[in-house]
């Protein structure tokens, strides 16, 4: 497609990408309001911590030739220790650094000016040790805080899902939203790419993290954000949902079944 193709079937993107094409940051000075925000927490919600998980295992060459979508999810409690090692793989700190007097903790994956804008959210349908219900996943304390207990209804999830009913009988769907103005507040607009470069890098994590541990992964961008942004009870001011994936065992059927969208 030419760029003028591409400008005329798609005038919205094309303008978004046209008009974030020479934002300068780094020849230009930086912002007043240099200090980085922080990740989104509620001390007031219950809080589980997660245990250390299973290592990773398989090589990077035997996971990228493994790795595959998985549609199809067998019935039973995902181990809790599993859903821990895929979280701190996705999104999770992976050391501390000094940095003068200050210190930085640094995560699984690269990040746009270290400003980590992903939270990341879980629907626990069953999962070891866990009520039913709406978690949020804290990399700092690698620890969840239950947003709400609750019994989502299979007809909802799949009404959400846009009809992915086989996605949405997975034990767990994690759903990665964005908090935009951490990134946008030093890069603007431009740093709404970055973000969701970012989202594809924690995904991919993620997927690797459940093909070593022998659990099927779909990611998904079928859903309507609104809605699930107010099932999972998001700061729609600051934070709209980009990105989700259900995560289960798999069906020996399951892996590598015709995409539903
Ligand atoms: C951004 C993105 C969105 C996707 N959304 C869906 C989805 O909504 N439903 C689905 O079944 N698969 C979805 N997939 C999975 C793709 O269909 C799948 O990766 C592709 O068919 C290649 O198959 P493989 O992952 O097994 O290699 C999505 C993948 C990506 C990268």
């Amino acid at each position: 497609m030419t760029t003028s193709a591409f400008r005329d079937a798609h005038p919205l993107s094309w303008a978004f990408h046209a008009n974030t094409a020479r934002f300068a940051h780094n020849a230009e000075p930086p912002p007043e309001d240099v200090w980085p925000d922080p990740a989104r927490e509620a001390p007031e919600l219950p809080l589980t911590p997660l245990p250390t998980g299973p290592v990773l295992t398989m090589t990077l060459d035997e996971l990228l030739h493994s790795r595959c979508s998985c549609r199809q999810f067998t019935a039973g409690t995902l181990p809790l220790a599993a859903l821990a090692s895929v979280l701190q793989a996705a999104y999770g700190v992976a050391r501390q650094e000094a940095y003068g007097r200050l210190d930085f903790t640094t995560r699984t994956v690269p990040s746009g000016g270290a400003l980590y804008p992903l939270e990341l959210t879980l629907i626990c349908r069953q999962v070891e040790g866990l009520a039913s219900g709406v978690y949020h996943y804290l990399p700092g304390l690698h620890a969840l805080e239950c947003v709400k207990a609750v019994v989502v209804p299979a007809a909802f999830l799949t009404y959400l899902f846009m009809g992915q009913s086989q996605l949405t009988q997975a034990p767990v769907l994690g759903v990665l939203s964005a908090a935009f103005g951490r990134t946008m507040k030093k890069y603007g607009d431009r740093g709404y790419r970055y973000i969701l470069l970012e989202a594809g890098h924690v995904m991919q994590n993620l997927n690797l993290a459940c093909t070593s541990l022998g659990l099927g992964s779909c990611n998904i961008g079928g859903f309507f954000d609104d809605e699930l942004a107010g099932l999972l009870g998001l700061p729609v001011a600051q934070e709209a949902v980009l990105y989700a994936v259900a995560i289960g065992m798999p069906a020996a059927t399951g892996r590598q079944q015709q995409r539903d969208l």
